[in-house]
């Protein structure tokens, strides 16, 4: 039988979980491909236009924690629908006048090719201008993650590292995060799936259990 193929995007929005959307595109580093990326996490995210002041506390902290993406094997890749000129300018003046210096690729997509694949023009905000999208994806180029914010509010850059690290976390621990959670704090035991399994799990030892769905431990020592 002829296996039925899900497709990376529904009405024109990533899904989690399947292989990211795969483009080329022109940036301030030159030509980039998607899959040039594989064996790296990227964060490809979108902002609504270069030279706005919301746009540039983002940018801003965006470069300040690079160097804590970077050790975690994770790359920054902006976009937005304005030319590789403005965002040379842009970027130039931010260093010139905030002394932060931007040295992460940015998509130039003027033609809103990679915009419209990644659902990041909400027409209900902006017909013109990406809202303020992050996509994580991760070194297989599968979709891990994606927040939407709006024109009017800044993301906030510590999130971005804890997203980052509780799924690296998740993936090399086969556990989940709990709301709130920071590294070192204790991790959520996925909920067992069967009533053997349930049982099991109350016999544990070295966790600390709740009940027989809710378990956590220490991944430290
Ligand atoms: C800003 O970055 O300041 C901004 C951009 C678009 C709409 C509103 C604010």
């Amino acid at each position: 039988m002829q296996e039925m193929m899900t497709p990376a995007t529904t009405n024109g929005m990533p899904r989690l979980g399947m292989p990211a959307p795969q483009f080329q595109a022109q940036t301030t580093h030159g030509t980039i491909r998607l899959e040039d990326y594989k064996g790296s996490w990227v964060i490809l995210f979108s902002h609504p236009a270069d030279f706005t002041p919301v746009c540039t506390t983002e940018f801003m902290g965006f470069a300040q924690i690079q160097p804590e993406l970077r050790k975690m094997n994770t790359e920054l890749l902006g976009l937005s629908i304005d030319s590789v000129y403005s965002h040379i300018a842009w970027v130039r003046n931010i260093e010139e006048k905030m002394g932060v210096k931007v040295d992460f690729p940015i998509i130039a997509d003027l033609n809103k090719e990679v915009a419209s694949l990644y659902g990041m023009i909400m027409p209900g905000e902006s017909k013109t201008e990406t809202s303020r999208c992050v996509f994580v994806i991760d070194d297989k180029q599968v979709l891990r993650a994606m927040i939407y914010y709006p024109l009017t509010t800044g993301r906030n850059m510590d999130e971005i590292l804890r997203l980052i690290q509780a799924l690296q976390t998740s993936d090399a621990k086969s556990v989940a995060t709990p709301a709130n959670w920071r590294p070192g704090d204790k991790v959520i035991i996925p909920p067992p799936l069967t009533q053997e399994a349930a049982e099991e799990r109350m016999k544990m030892t070295g966790v600390e259990r709740t009940d027989w769905y809710f378990t956590k431990k220490s991944l430290e020592g």
